[in-house]
């Protein structure tokens, strides 16, 4: 950083301060490269100029939308300057503290969440931890300033298949992308193979899997080989298409390499294809199996091709990579494996969230109206998506007119959930089916309207 001057630092505008230790400059190092990477200008001590150290620091961290303080041994054993920086920060709120080690954390401290970022040195695991440190920046309010560098063109083939795109912005989820995070970058024994995330139709699993893909691809891969996904659900939806699990194994087995005849038994085929996986590590996304299962009350919900049983047994039980599997019914394939698989069960969004989910539609109205029309759709990702929507696009995005499109008769009731408790198998299929007998009755009322009052305006 010598050959340009120090005044050409001061005079630019810098996003993202970052606080450390000299003796810490490698892990410093990688981060700002990750940063640059992304288009922000990070700022750090190299770049002071002459004059007041301290003034220059402080008038820094006032500039820049965040402050990412490295904490660390080094930083314990002298604590004078990075935990001047962090109070500094902490106290403009654009505090966004990581712990390289396991040093003790200052007292005054103690409550902020430290996002790990130990696998500093370790290619793979430095892309699962900067890809979540970068999304808490954004979070933060950390924004590019400067020209943001051209995107990182994908370094690993990536295959999505018919999964549905993420969505532009994926609202809450934290507890899921943190799991989803640590899962991928977990080591023995704390090595995850498989994660199930199972709900009810439209509760944002492929929503949440896609934006978690989309985040270790913005991370140049995060350390995934390949990324290869596939849908069940679009293919299997339709009274006349059949979910054909053994076609996109077959063609798998081509992807991943597989030469000359395809074994003759299906099983031997879903077995083959997991053995070249295990050769990887890969993002595996199996998106809406549930076509391919049984009903949950029969035969436990067991998966009726076994081809793919056998390839998610197979990858249950040994994977360098992870798979992760969405559908509306448990996976009982994967009970009993231990913590090498979790199987999840995707909640509906809070209140909160799904208020924010509303404004980000392009909603506006009081924080109690938004919130409150979420709790009448139980926090239902799909109907708070179609709410919006629809108030955006007729109604001038104002909340107030929400009893317009009657949603709150959609979701099964407390009282309806309970007299099917008897058999709580039944209980998503008889959610999704009530939510999705309710969207047609609804648009059909709506077209209805639209027609009588384009009829009565002519
Ligand atoms: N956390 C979220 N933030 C923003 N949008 C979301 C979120 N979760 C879901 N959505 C949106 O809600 C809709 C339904 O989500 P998604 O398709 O992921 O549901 P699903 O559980 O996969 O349903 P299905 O079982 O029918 O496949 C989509 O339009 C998705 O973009
Ligand atoms: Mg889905």
């Amino acid at each position: 950083m010598t050959d340009i001057a120090a005044e050409t630092y001061r005079a630019k505008n810098y996003d993202v301060f970052v606080s450390y230790k000299r003796e810490d400059d490698a892990p410093r190092a990688v981060l700002v490269a990750a940063l640059e990477r992304e288009g922000f200008e990070p700022w750090w001590d190299a770049k002071l100029g002459h004059g007041d150290f301290r003034h220059q620091l402080r008038d820094q961290i006032n500039r820049c939308d965040v402050v990412i303080a490295l904490w660390s041994q080094n930083a314990h054993a002298k604590p004078d300057e990075v935990k001047m920086e962090m109070a500094h920060a902490f106290g403009v709120e654009k505090l966004l503290p990581l712990k390289l080690d396991s040093a003790p954390i200052p007292a005054q401290f103690a409550k902020e969440n430290f996002l790990p970022f130990d696998g500093w040195a370790d290619e793979k695991r430095a892309g699962g931890q900067l890809a979540h440190i970068l999304a808490e920046a954004r979070k933060l309010g950390a924004m590019p300033k400067g020209t943001p560098a051209p995107p990182i063109p994908p370094t690993i083939p990536v295959e999505f298949g018919d999964i549905p795109g993420a969505p532009d912005k994926l609202i809450g989820r934290d507890a899921e992308l943190a799991m989803l995070r640590d899962a991928w970058a977990g080591r023995a024994p704390k090595k995850v193979n498989a994660v199930v995330l199972h709900a009810l139709g439209g509760a944002g699993k492929s929503a949440l899997m896609r934006a978690f893909a989309n985040e270790l691809l913005a991370a140049g891969g995060g350390g995934a080989s390949r990324i290869y996904g596939w849908s069940a659900y679009s293919q299997g939806s339709g009274e006349q298409k059949r979910a054909d699990a053994d076609s996109f194994i077959s063609k798998a087995l081509g992807d991943f390499g597989w030469a000359g005849a395809l074994p003759k038994d299906p099983v031997e085929r879903g077995r083959a294809l997991a053995k070249l996986i295990q050769k990887e590590r890969v993002l595996l996304l199996l998106d809406g199996l549930e076509p391919l299962q049984d009903a949950p009350n029969l035969n436990r919900g067991h998966f009726k091709d076994k081809g793919l049983a056998e390839l998610v047994k197979k990858l249950a039980g040994h994977n360098p990579g992870l798979v992760v599997l969405t559908t509306r019914q448990e996976v009982p394939e994967l009970q009993g494996f231990g913590a090498v698989t979790i199987n999840h069960e995707l909640d509906q969004l809070s209140d909160h969230d799904g208020a924010d989910l509303l404004v980000e539609l392009g909603v506006h109205g009081r924080q109690r109206e938004l919130e409150a029309a979420v709790h009448e759709l139980q926090g239902h990702a799909l109907s708070v998506t179609l709410l919006g929507t629809y108030l955006a696009e007729v109604c001038g995005g104002d909340i107030r007119h929400k009893d317009q499109f009657d949603f709150a008769h959609i979701v099964l009731s407390p009282e309806e959930e309970s007299e099917l408790l008897t058999d709580k198998t039944i209980v998503p299929a008889k959610r999704a089916a009530k939510v999705m007998r309710g969207y047609l009755a609804q648009f059909e009322k709506l077209a209805q309207d639209g027609g009588r009052s384009g009829r009565s305006s002519t």
